[in-house]
């Protein structure tokens, strides 16, 4: 990895930036996020019912690369206790954690909440209250319960009520002390990521119908959903609810017309189609994409748009189903044309046959140690201008940002990407006028990463996976990070166990 390169390259452009004012703005929060089958294990205890994620894993082990799944990933179902510490650790003023739909309700219906499941939620998240750390609660996180997969899951229409009825039990239990929600986490992964590839529970393929309806009942349920705690929950516990996106950025393969026009097509294919609908004033599909889509479905012999479209009352409903905009940034593409015969690869977030477009890496981003992960922090910049370009002033709450490495505590390259972003993110604020409010690092420990198992570390604490305890041990970049918090800056003058602040050696 030449992070030598990002370091001088971002010190080009922070020498740019004359202010230097590296503080965050007052009530600016920080935190850290996890999700449920990634660290709680306990799949078949506790009267937790089977998901999507428990088939894909058992069905056929070689689906995940180093063979491993999340039957017991951090114990957090255990060890919740020592995951509350390490958020005190960090000094976190709030705790990203998600709900799992099958703990609560195994039978995916209101119609048994199970009481265990509902006391392990209770317990975290006193206990969260109790060291002042505020929980920041995201109802769903891929991990559909399979009784509803069996009847169709995110393809069928009538799941938005079935996620109605479950976001109704979580903000009855759990939304007198839960003040910020995400309904559903990063749609554009379970629907694009999953049916374009056929890969990742629930192992459906099914391109250019699967991830579109899939994309239309998510937002609808999220929306049903957001006004749900809107009409019932809000006038008595006046918190807020969005629906976290991932946003991945998109430049231009090169400065020709064709290109520049592609890749703001890409970013409305990728990041519009699940935020148009919600956050824009009109409403309803990007335009650009819903002309597109039509075209490729009547050309291929549909006889209309793959797309399906949204009625008029649908277009209301979505509207405006937002209080803040939660965002989740890991990287940026370069996109082009594809050329005659080219083959595509649909995972992930990448490579779009619907576009005829093929993603690249630019030469000089380095390559994180997940295979579809380019470091590009100017990206995040870019892509949060964008959105206010796109929808206006907003409160923005970035609620995923961070790298993944091969693991070892000395986590040089961690402390960078979170210097580098976190930086954009300054930036963004103070020059270019954006509300961001809050930045949670992706993520608190190691965890099952889907696809990529145990293999691929993203934590600022080290989990031993061969520990029945799971001990859970810091890296660099959490001192760091902590560091960070308490002084609100990320003008910092600690060395990190061989940390250099090179960026400011180059810069002076
Ligand atoms: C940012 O958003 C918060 C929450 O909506 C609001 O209280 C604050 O006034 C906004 N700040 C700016 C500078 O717009």
């Amino acid at each position: 990895m030449d992070w030598f390169g990002v370091v001088v390259f971002s010190a080009v452009l922070a020498g740019a930036w004359s202010t230097q004012d590296l503080s965050f703005p007052p009530g600016f929060i920080f935190g850290a996020a996890t999700a449920s089958y990634q660290v709680e294990g306990a799949w078949n205890e506790g009267g937790k019912s089977e998901n999507t994620w428990d088939r894909y894993v058992h069905e056929d082990p070689t689906r995940i690369k180093d063979l491993t799944n999340g039957d017991v990933a951090c114990d957090s179902y255990h060890q919740w206790k020592r995951d509350i510490e390490m958020a005190e650790e960090l000094g976190l003023q709030f705790y990203r954690f998600s709900l799992s739909w099958s703990r609560i309700l195994p039978s995916g219906f209101p119609n048994i909440i199970n009481e265990e499941g509902k006391n392990y939620y209770n317990n975290l998240i006193d206990g969260l209250l109790e060291k002042g750390i505020q929980p920041m609660v995201t109802i769903y996180h891929w991990d559909l319960p399979q009784s509803l997969q069996n009847l169709g899951g995110w393809a069928n229409p009538l799941i938005v009520d079935w996620f109605v009825d479950y976001a109704r039990v979580a903000y009855t239990l759990f939304g007198d002390r839960v003040k910020v929600w995400i309904t559903i986490n990063e749609p554009v992964v379970f629907c694009d990521g999953v049916y374009n590839s056929g890969r990742f529970a629930p192992l459906i393929y099914s391109p250019e119908v699967g991830a579109y309806l899939c994309n239309k009942y998510a937002l609808l349920a999220h929306a049903k959903a957001w006004r749900l705690y809107d009409q019932e929950f809000k006038p008595k516990y006046h918190g807020k609810v969005s629906l976290a996106n991932q946003m991945v950025w998109f430049e231009p393969y090169d400065s020709t017309e064709e290109h520049i026009e592609l890749a703001e097509l890409a970013r409305q294919n990728s990041n519009g189609r699940y935020a148009h609908p919600i956050y824009s004033k009109a409403g309803g599909w990007p335009p650009s994409i819903e002309k597109v889509l039509e075209e490729v479905s009547l050309k291929r012999g549909y006889s209309k748009s793959s797309l399906p479209a949204f009625t008029q009352e649908e277009i209301e409903l979505m509207r405006g189903t937002y209080d803040y905009f939660a965002m989740n940034y890991y990287t940026t593409r370069l996109i082009r044309k594809a050329r005659e015969g080219e083959q595509f690869t649909a995972w992930p977030l990448g490579d779009c046959i619907d576009l005829n477009a093929i993603i690249e890496k630019r030469e000089d981003w380095p390559t994180a140690e997940s295979y579809w992960f380019y470091v590009f922090p100017e990206g995040f910049r870019r892509q949060l201008n964008w959105m206010k370009q796109q929808y206006g002033d907003m409160e923005i709450i970035i609620t995923e940002n961070g790298i993944s490495t091969a693991g070892g505590l000395d986590d040089q390259e961690r402390i960078q990407y979170y210097r580098d972003h976190l930086e954009q993110i300054l930036l963004a604020v103070k020059e270019d006028g954006l509300n961001v409010t809050g930045y949670c690092a992706w993520t608190l420990m190691d965890n099952f990463e889907w696809g990529d198992g145990l293999a691929v570390k993203f934590g600022l604490y080290e989990v031993d996976f061969s520990d029945p305890m799971r001990k859970r041990t810091p890296r660099a970049s959490a001192r760091y990070y902590s560091d960070i918090i308490s002084s609100h800056s990320l003008d910092i003058p600690i060395d990190y166990s061989g940390y250099k602040d090179t960026k400011k050696v180059q810069v002076v």
